[in-house]
């Protein structure tokens, strides 16, 4: 998991930098952010990144499960099963589709993990915000 914790968060316009595309495995990748809210310098905000299907998708989410609130991984940088084609919790193995975050096994079925905006720069950096 990444900390992106410097006192001035590398930024492209108002989008923050997280990390280059190649640096997200294929199992996913978290970050834990800081310095999100203005008025909250110091509450933290753990998301996480899995590519999608096609060429070049990402997905982001914060990285609390709907069951209980807990963050999803046990395995650092681990959100995908192991055929990589859903989101699971390690905790009671729900699992969830990785281009809308629905639960679709375990005990949260019907609820939904936070979608967040992600996108990659022309360079292959990959950005946070909408
Ligand atoms: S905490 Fe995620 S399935 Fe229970």
């Amino acid at each position: 998991m990444t900390e992106t914790d410097s006192d001035t968060p590398v930024m492209r316009g108002n989008r923050r930098v997280l990390c280059h595309v190649d640096e997200i495995g294929e199992a996913g990748k978290g970050f834990v952010l800081q310095r999100i809210f203005k008025d909250k310098p110091d509450a933290k905000m753990p998301i996480f990144i899995v590519p999608g299907d096609e060429d070049g998708a990402l997905y982001c989410y914060m990285n609390v499960c709907p069951h209980q609130g807990i963050s999803l991984e046990f395995k650092p940088d681990t959100f995908l099963d192991v055929d990589r084609k859903l989101i699971q919790c390690s905790t009671h193995w729900a699992m969830f589709r990785k281009d809308d975050g629905y639960c679709v096994k375990g005990p949260c079925v019907g609820k939904s993990l936070t979608q967040l905006p992600v996108m990659i720069d022309d360079d292959g950096m990959v950005l946070f915000g909408a």
